[in-house]
């Protein structure tokens, strides 16, 4: 299937005139595409498109088939965001971030008052009562056309049945056993008799089949309620974790309205507070404005300089504003992404030197390795952007005993304590402590672009990483006239103001770039070690579908209801 729909042809004009041959074609089709960093999962959203389902009823599909057959990142144990734009031009956004449990509280993460990373990462404090069957549900009540029931469908078999394990996921469960075997009934379910799956092997999850067709059945209440909410209760109180059955009755998913922008004209529509990305991605894009990215060219020192020095920008004000809108009542999104904003922050680059991040400097912590986005648009150019995750790499590492879900470790992403910014990699800033009922801060950026009729729908994994690379892929696309795949293909880098340096994958930077960059003040870390996972759907005003998923991932694919005509 992967590729399946690969065409050399050159069906259309490229975007800009500054394009030249292409290093790398996207699959094109028509009729609707997925592009998704799974390949089953892609395949059963595009039969939902086949059947006559929507771009929403697509991505619904996809998502519970990612929770089967991409346990690291797809879930029902986690949350993430939808941003939808219909062909109309109207635009949604679906919050189903993680809550903290009535229980949370701003010290949490503190043993005998010192911080301990254990509680805030890795033990079931960390776990956020869940969101995703809430917002898939939200989302497809009020723009989906199939039945419910039927979307879940497919997963439901893929979950009873098993799917033929992958090189790329069996490597990566075998890298997961020991932290499974903490918990037995984790490693029962991704392993074989505690032996690693091999490529080729049939992974079945009975337990997550059954938890799936409760909720085939009862919509979010096979989730929140009944047996489910029990079993998750159960497993928190095993563990000592906080959610308890009345966290998850109270559950709710939002609709927010998408933070939006404009760039070269092109209208940007993205993902609002308790996402940092739509934000932050409108006040790069607004400040890179203002420069001939396309004259200063690809790769170059004074375009990768003008970049950094945007996102180190935003990602400042990101530190200091952003949190949980109902939490937060003053988030100044309108302010933050004015273009007013943006040339005040303009004004302050010197093109020939690196600004230095604030002086009371303190280290981020490490980013976590996964998340999953996959976009969707259908025959009438309905457009889904949807990322959603467990945090870490199989959240917390541990199922939900019985139900046969992983439990996300979200509340990772709440500052680790009151005042405890330092610099050993703690941020204690007030906007995004945890608190009963928050929703912790994310920097998942689902976004849709459209000028002319052309329609494009990135989104990302990659922690902080993954507003730049969404950036960088649109700038690619506007500025540097690549198609979709070159786009997601071409090596990327990210500043996030602190620590203060540039991450450049390997081969993002030459070596007379490195020096240039230095020459201007910039310290640079090198290496795919800070790689993102970016996808993307295109759609031209003749319906002809281009998409892109990343080749930095294993298991990924896009594909189209149709080859092109
Ligand atoms: O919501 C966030 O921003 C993070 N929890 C996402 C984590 C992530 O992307 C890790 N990915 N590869």
């Amino acid at each position: 299937m992967k590729r399946a729909w690969l065409s050399l042809s050159l069906l259309c004009l490229p975007l800009t005139a500054a394009a030249s041959a292409p290093l790398a074609e996207p699959v094109r089709g028509h009729g609707g595409m997925v592009a998704s960093a799974d390949t089953l999962a892609a395949s059963v959203g595009v039969q939902v498109l086949r059947e006559g389902g929507n771009a929403v009823d697509a991505a619904v599909a996809t998502a519970f088939a990612l929770a089967v057959t991409h346990p690291t990142a797809g879930n029902i144990g986690g949350g993430g965001f939808l941003v939808y734009r219909s062909a109309s031009g109207e635009a949604d956004a679906w919050d189903f971030r993680e809550k903290a449990p009535a229980a949370a509280s701003p010290e949490m993460f503190l043993k005998g008052g010192q911080y301990d990373s254990g509680r805030h990462h890795d033990s079931l404090l960390a776990v956020g009562v869940p969101g995703t069957v809430a917002g898939l549900h939200l989302a497809w009540s009020e723009r989906g056309t199939r039945p419910w029931k039927k979307l879940l469908v497919p997963a439901i078999a893929l979950a009873r049945d098993g799917f033929v394990v992958s090189d790329g996921l069996a490597r990566d469960l075998a890298e997961k056993l020991d932290a499974f075997a903490k918990h037995p009934p984790t490693l029962q379910q991704f392993s074989r008799d505690g032996k690693a799956l091999a490529a080729g092997d049939r992974l079945k999850q009975a337990d997550l089949a059954r938890t799936l067709t409760r909720i085939a059945e009862q919509g979010p209440a096979g989730f929140y309620a009944g047996e489910t909410a029990r079993l998750i209760a159960a497993e928190m109180k095993r563990g000592g974790g906080l959610i308890d059955e009345r966290d998850l009755l109270a559950y709710r998913a939002a609709k927010r309205t998408p933070v939006r922008g404009s760039y070269r004209g092109w209208e940007i529509v993205s993902m609002p507070p308790p996402s940092s990305g739509g934000t932050a991605l409108v006040q790069i894009l607004n400040i890179l404005e203002g420069y001939d990215l396309a004259a200063s060219g690809f790769g170059s020192a004074l375009t990768v300089h003008r970049m950094s020095e945007a996102m180190r920008r935003a990602f400042a004000d990101r530190a200091r504003f952003l949190g949980d809108p109902d939490l937060n009542p003053d988030v100044p999104v309108a302010r933050l992404t004015s273009k007013e904003h943006a040339a005040e922050q303009r004004a302050t680059i010197d093109d020939g030197r690196a600004s230095v991040s604030s002086p009371e400097s303190f280290e981020w912590a490490a980013e976590p390795s996964h998340t999953t986005h996959f976009s969707v648009i259908d025959a009438d150019g309905n457009a889904v952007a949807l990322t959603f995750t467990l945090e870490d790499e199989y959240g917390v590492k541990r199922i939900v005993t019985g139900a046969g879900f992983l439990l996300n470790n979200e509340m990772g992403d709440f500052n680790a304590g009151p005042g405890l910014t330092d610099s050993t990699g703690l941020i204690g800033t007030p906007p995004n402590l945890a608190s009963p009922g928050r929703r912790m801060l994310s920097s998942m950026t689902p976004t849709i672009a459209v000028r002319d009729g052309v329609v494009i729908a990135p989104g990302a994994a990659g922690g902080r990483r993954i507003i730049n690379t969404v950036a960088q892929a649109l700038v690619n696309v506007i500025d540097h006239g690549m198609n979709v795949q070159e786009a997601v293909d071409a090596p990327r880098i990210h500043h996030q103001w602190l620590p203060d340096h540039i991450l450049a994958e390997d081969r993002a930077l030459s070596a007379d770039t490195q020096a240039l960059l230095s020459a201007r003040g910039h310290a640079l870390k090198l290496g795919w070690d800070y790689s993102s996972r970016l996808q993307a759907v295109l759609r031209r005003p003749d319906g002809t579908l281009e998409g892109a998923y990343d080749r930095r991932s294993p298991d990924g694919a896009t594909v189209s209801v149709s080859p092109p005509r």
